[in-house]
Formats: C-alpha cells, sequence, structure tokens
C-alpha cells in the first residue's frame, strides 16, 4: 500500500504516476465519505498554518473546510513578518515547531521550497509563479469522474500556457499518460527545459507534449478544453499585451465545436474573466472594450462546462493530499 507520509507537494515532478494516480482515487473516496454523511477524524489534533501572500476563494476555503472536515485546526495567515522584518528560513523554523502542515501561496517557488527545507513538516505549494501543483489534481479527478480514466486522454490547454496553470498541466497529462497540447502564440509556449524534460518522461508514460499555434489542428479529437486567466496574479502591467496576443486563442463555440468531439468538457481552474459581474472586468472593458476574455460566457454556462465540479473538487483532492502526508 501507498504511504505518502512525510512528503512536500511543491511541484508534481517528485511524484510518480502511481502516486497521483493513488491521491485521485483518494481523493474520490473522501469525496464519497463526505456525501454519504459521514464525520471524519483523519487530522484530529493536527494545526495547519496556511500562508497567502495573494488572494484566494478557492484554496483557501478548500484548506479550510478539508482541515475542518477531518478535525484539523488551522490559522490564516496573510500579514507575518516573512520576507519583511525575518527571513523565510527563520519562519519556517518557528512555523514547523508549532504547525503539523503549512501551506504556501505566494509570488516565489523559491519561498514554498525554503519553507519545505526549513520547517521540518509537510508544505503543500497552494500557487507560485511556477506551479499550482492542488489544481491539477482536482482537474485529473473531474476528469476521471468525466471520462472513467484519464491514460490517453487528450487536453488542449489555449490560452497563457507560459504560466504557472500550463506548467502544472504540462507535468500532470505528462506524468499520467495524457496528450497534452499547448495551443498558444509561440511566444507564450512553456519554457523550453520544461518541454524537454517532460517529453523525455512521456518516453515511459505514453503521453506526448504538442506546442502549436494553430487552432483547428490543435483542438481536434480533444477531450478537454482548458484555459486560464490570460493577465496571472501580479502582472497586471502586462493585460494590453496579453489581449492582443491571445484575443484569438479565446475559447467560444467555434472552438468547441472544432474539436469534432460532443463530449468534449470545458475546464478552468477559476476565476474566470467571461462577463461584466466583477469590477476588474469592468475596469478592462472600459479600457479594452472586452466584456469576455479567455472564455466566453456562451461556453462557460454551456452543458460543456465542468468548472463548478472542478472547483468543488478542489476541497475533495486537497483533504487527500494534506491526510496523505499528514497521516499515511
Ligand atoms: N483556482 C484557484 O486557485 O482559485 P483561488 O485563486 O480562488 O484560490
Ligand atoms: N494563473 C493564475 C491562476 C489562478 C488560480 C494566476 O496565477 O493568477
Amino acid at each position: 500500500t501507498m504511504n505518502l507520509k512525510g512528503r512536500h507537494l511543491l511541484t508534481l515532478k517528485d511524484f510518480t504516476p502511481v502516486e497521483i494516480q493513488y491521491l485521485i482515487d483518494y481523493a474520490a473516496e473522501l469525496k464519497a465519505k463526505k456525501k454519504s454523511g459521514a464525520l471524519g477524524s483523519l487530522l484530529k489534533g493536527k494545526n495547519i498554518v496556511l500562508i497567502f501572500e495573494k488572494t484566494s476563494t478557492r484554496t483557501r476555503c478548500a484548506f479550510e473546510v478539508a482541515a475542518f472536515d477531518e478535525g484539523a485546526n488551522i490559522t490564516f495567515l496573510t500579514n507575518s513578518q516573512m520576507g519583511k522584518k525575518e527571513s523565510v528560513e527563520d519562519t519556517a523554523n518557528v512555523l514547523g515547531r508549532f504547525y503539523d502542515g503549512i501551506e504556501f501561496r505566494g509570488f516565489k517557488q523559491e519561498t514554498v521550497e525554503l519553507l519545505a527545507k526549513h520547517s521540518g513538516v509537510p508544505v503543500w505549494n497552494g500557487l507560485t509563479d511556477l506551479y499550482h501543483p492542488t489544481q491539477v489534481l482536482a482537474d485529473m479527478l473531474t476528469i476521471q469522474e468525466k471520462f472513467g480514466s484519464l491514460k490517453g486522454r487528450r487536453l488542449v490547454y489555449s490560452g497563457d500556457t507560459r504560466n504557472n496553470m500550463g506548467n502544472s498541466l504540462m507535468i500532470g497529462c505528462a506524468k499520467l499518460g495524457m496528450h497534452f497540447v499547448a495551443l498558444a502564440p509561440e511566444i507564450l509556449f512553456p519554457e523550453e527545459g520544461l518541454v524537454k524534460e517532460m517529453r523525455a518522461l512521456c518516453e515511459t508514460t505514453g503521453g506526448s507534449i504538442t506546442l502549436t499555434s494553430d487552432i483547428k489542428t490543435g483542438v481536434k479529437d480533444a477531450d478537454v478544453i482548458y484555459t486560464d486567466v490570460w493577465v496571472s496574479m501580479g502582472e497586471e502591467d502586462q493585460t494590453a499585451e496579453r489581449i492582443r496576443l491571445l484575443l484569438p486563442y479565446q475559447v467560444n463555440m467555434d472552438m468547441i465545436k472544432a474539436t469534432g468531439n460532443d463530449q468534449v468538457i470545458f475546464l478552468h481552474c477559476l476565476p474566470a474573466f467571461h462577463d461584466l459581474e466583477t469590477t476588474v472586468s469592468q475596469e478592462v472593458n472600459e479600457k479594452f472594450g472586452l466584456s469576455e476574455m479567455e472564455v466566453t460566457d456562451e461556453v462557460f454556462r454551456s452543458s460543456h462546462s465542468m468548472v463548478f465540479d472542478e472547483a468543488e473538487n478542489r476541497m475533495h483532492t486537497i483533504k487527500a493530499i494534506m491526510c496523505a502526508s499528514l497521516v499515511g
């Protein structure tokens, strides 16, 4: 049997295909347990700290509810001394003496790695500049729920494929023997070193990595069309350039139809820019005349869209990773 006790989740690169599949299946089990109404105590007596340098709805709430469901206590920390009056190393040393596990969301992958190195307790990456591994676990659970299995499925990510989601989806697909297509202008393709590394891995898993700017051939036979915001947190100064580059790659009904697959699903890690409801949408609308960016409202609300199942699965998969690394 699998034992992941004591393990960090900094990037899915550090996990074997069997370990990743185990976490997805464990999440499905915990989801069924919750739906049955059973109360859990797997994390009873554990203390968990959640460090957020960036805003969050899903990730924070998923960690909190998952912890509460299994009896753990949490601290939500957004204004610590870390990175201001105190080093990451010293902060890690202190928090590791109080807590059984640490979640970190912030600007630099280096920070989450330093926390892991110096805290002596499991550390989970809740999003950095480079990776968003807990998101991909939820995405994979959602795809598995729809299609029954993951190997051989084709996931097309249209948009800013060079960001944290592009990296993590490419890694997840390579690990699980899936076909990953990055559909973007060349300048926004994922970083070459990571592409090479994941292509080498695909030789053993049966997956593949395709980088293309051609929408018609790129989306053909997709099982999943995925997108993310064109402007990630902290990159707001690049809004005009991203709109210019990515407008042709917007996920709309023409793109969904061009897959030729009427079972294709639409996924988005969220938050999504698809209407004028949010303040940021209104700003972009005033400046650039756009009320939709990476996805049209029509696709977002269509029967292809599984974005809210996906969001719910954040909680079940985060519960699985916390239980796996704290209890085994
Ligand atoms: N998908 C995701 O990470 O959402 P939040 O930014 O709301 O946590
Ligand atoms: N790429 C996005 C993901 C948000 C969940 C960001 O980093 O802002």
